[in-house]
């Protein structure tokens, strides 16, 4: 096409609107409105945990129950008292004198095996100076849970005086 002069002002006159245009876009950012520093947020309260029994304090209260339940502690006192069995005060960790099968005497360390072995097979280690066949042969009574409960509630009586 033809330009003729007045168009060329015309053309001249777009592109400085253009130009200018640009620039302010680009610079006019000059002020900015300053953000307000963010806050750091208030920590949020956590509420205080409930005092959460441990698994262990769980399986020694299971244990301590399923001891009274199944009557266990009807021979077995928790306070050093000598009633049909042996207390379980004290027990765990210590000699005992238990007499096998075949008249031997002999000492073991009550410890986890032997205490399964007491509740399971009763009559394989006689405490001394208690009668076999006294207490009730509890195989395929007691569930695994069951039998960890209960040697983890005899445990828990340990530590302070041993027997004798
Ligand atoms: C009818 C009474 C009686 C009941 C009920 C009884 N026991 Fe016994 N228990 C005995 C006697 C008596 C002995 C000692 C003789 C022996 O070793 O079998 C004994 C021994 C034990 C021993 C070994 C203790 C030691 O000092 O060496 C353990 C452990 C034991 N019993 C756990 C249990 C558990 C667990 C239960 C319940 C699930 C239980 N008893 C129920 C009478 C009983």
């Amino acid at each position: 096409m033809i330009v003729t002069r007045s168009h060329r002002w015309v053309l001249y006159g777009i592109a400085l609107v253009f130009v200018l245009s640009f620039v302010t876009a680009c610079g006019g950012g000059g002020q900015q409105t300053q953000q307000p520093a963010s806050q750091p947020s208030p920590p949020t309260e956590q509420p205080a945990p409930p005092p959460a029994q441990t698994e262990e304090e769980l399986l020694i209260a299971k244990g301590e129950q399923l001891s009274k339940s199944i009557g266990c502690t009807a021979c077995h006192s928790t306070d050093g008292t000598k009633i049909v069995g042996p207390t379980w005060k004290g027990l765990y960790g210590h000699e005992v004198e238990v007499v096998l099968p075949d008249g031997t005497e002999t000492t073991v360390i009550a410890d986890d095996e032997y205490l399964r072995e007491s509740i399971l097979y009763p009559n394989a280690k006689i405490t001394k100076g208690f009668q076999a066949n006294l207490m009730p042969i509890y195989q395929g009574q007691l569930s695994e849970d069951d039998i960890k409960a209960i040697i983890a509630y005899i445990k828990s009586l340990s530590g302070e005086h041993s027997h004798e």
